[in-house]
């Protein structure tokens, strides 16, 4: 239970009540894994995306992560901002608007920092996947 104090009601809900804290299994090829680590800190994020291969929409998402209060709250936000959104919307999210979301204080921002890097990484995994699995059924055919 992290301090109350200070922090805004968002944070503190989205600490305590976390959404979307799981996995899904990596190997599946619906599935996007981004896995960021913040170098100031040693805190590490992991955030992943289902997608729907015939309409390019992210059908869930889920995270796990290391790190302080304001990272775990920012990745529980960006999972809920995921879900049911084209992945060409999601790489416009921004930091700064988890951020602002969540009134988080200038020293945290590399904290929502994390969740940006991680929805990024998470859409490349996908895609690259997706791209290495459309490059072998095209050369065994
Ligand atoms: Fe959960 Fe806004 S309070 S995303
Ligand atoms: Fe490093 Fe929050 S203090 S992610």
């Amino acid at each position: 239970f992290i301090e109350a104090r200070g922090y805004h009601e968002r944070v503190v809900d989205h600490y305590n009540n976390p959404r979307n804290v799981g996995s899904f299994d990596k190997n599946d090829p619906t599935v996007g894994t981004g896995l960021v680590g913040a170098p100031a800190c040693g805190d590490v994020m992991k955030l992943q995306i289902k997608v729907d291969d015939n309409t390019g929409k992210i059908v869930d998402a889920c995270f796990k992560t290391f790190g302080c209060g304001s990272a775990i709250a920012s990745s529980s936000v960006a999972t809920e901002w995921l879900k049911g959104k084209q992945m060409e919307e999601v790489l416009v999210i921004k930091n700064t608007e988890i951020a602002k979301h969540l009134s988080l204080p200038p020293v945290k921002l590399h904290c929502s920092m994390l969740a940006e890097d991680a929805i990024k990484a998470a859409v490349k995994d996908y895609e690259v996947k997706r791209d290495m699995l459309g490059f072998k059924k095209s050369i065994s055919t």
